[in-house]
């Protein structure tokens, strides 16, 4: 099973998500962007219920598992992740993100996460504060910040977010935790540099990484290009 305990915060990884693919193509698509440099693939899972619109779920992942050695960064935006997290351990997740929106506990689930062999992480919807995600950070191995309202890609970056990811910076780093900072919405060129620059070092993207106009080696190296605006420091 891949790690992301073994990436440095001041290192970017680059998570695609599959969500932006031609799923027709899956295969191909997925094997392009790990060739590409992405460490890597953001798979998000939808169940109507928690946001508004179905995705996919254990048998594309299971699928997509024979076939791919990236890290497998799984995203569920679905109530019950509790229930449902063993299944996409099984299926090959290596890395398991749930919301603090859903009904389930926390710490319960965290630990559930934490006991299939996966890695953990949390996340939270644009009007959720930091400060709701404080209390779980020891035992996180990533927060997600959403910045945009979960639910489907291509939708606008939120600038109003940012503050939110300075915020879990200045938390992780004065608490010395080793906690990767994940973005996730409307993730581009346009606004890399930013969302780098205020702590994030994980970078998912949809769109322009899989609609990369110069194709999507080109999505990738712009993403990775971002390391020059990393800061870790308060
Ligand atoms: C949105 C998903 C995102 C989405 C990102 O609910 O969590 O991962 O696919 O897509 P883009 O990069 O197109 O905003
Ligand atoms: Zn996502």
């Amino acid at each position: 099973m891949l790690d992301i305990r073994k990436f440095s915060r001041e290192q970017i990884l680059v998570s695609p998500s599959i969500l932006a693919a031609d799923f027709c193509e899956l295969g191909k698509e997925t094997d392009e962007v790990v060739a590409a440099g992405a460490e890597l693939l953001h798979l998000d899972v939808m169940d109507g219920k928690l946001v508004p619109n179905i995705s996919f779920g254990v048998p594309v992942i299971s699928s997509l598992r024979k076939r791919s050695q990236a890290l497998f960064d799984v995203h569920l935006m679905i109530e019950r992740p509790l229930f449902y997290a063993p299944a996409f351990a099984k299926a090959g997740a290596d890395h398991i993100t749930f919301h603090v929106e859903s009904a389930d506990d926390p710490d319960k689930t965290i630990d559930c996460i934490h006991e299939t062999g996966c890695t953990a992480g949390l996340s939270l919807k644009p009007a959720t504060p930091a400060e709701a995600l404080f209390p779980y950070l020891d035992k996180l191995e990533m927060v997600l910040v959403m910045t945009v309202e979960p639910g489907f890609g291509g939708q606008s970056f939120m600038a109003d977010q940012v503050a939110k990811i300075a915020a879990f910076r200045r938390e992780i780093a004065r608490r010395n935790l080793h906690c990767h900072i994940e973005v996730d919405g409307g993730i581009s060129e346009k606004n890399v540099d930013l969302v780098v620059a205020n702590g994030a070092n994980v970078l998912v993207a949809g769109t322009s990484v899989f609609r990369h106009r110069e194709g999507m080696a080109q999505g990738v190296k712009v993403l990775h290009d971002a390391a020059k605006f990393l800061d870790t420091a308060l």
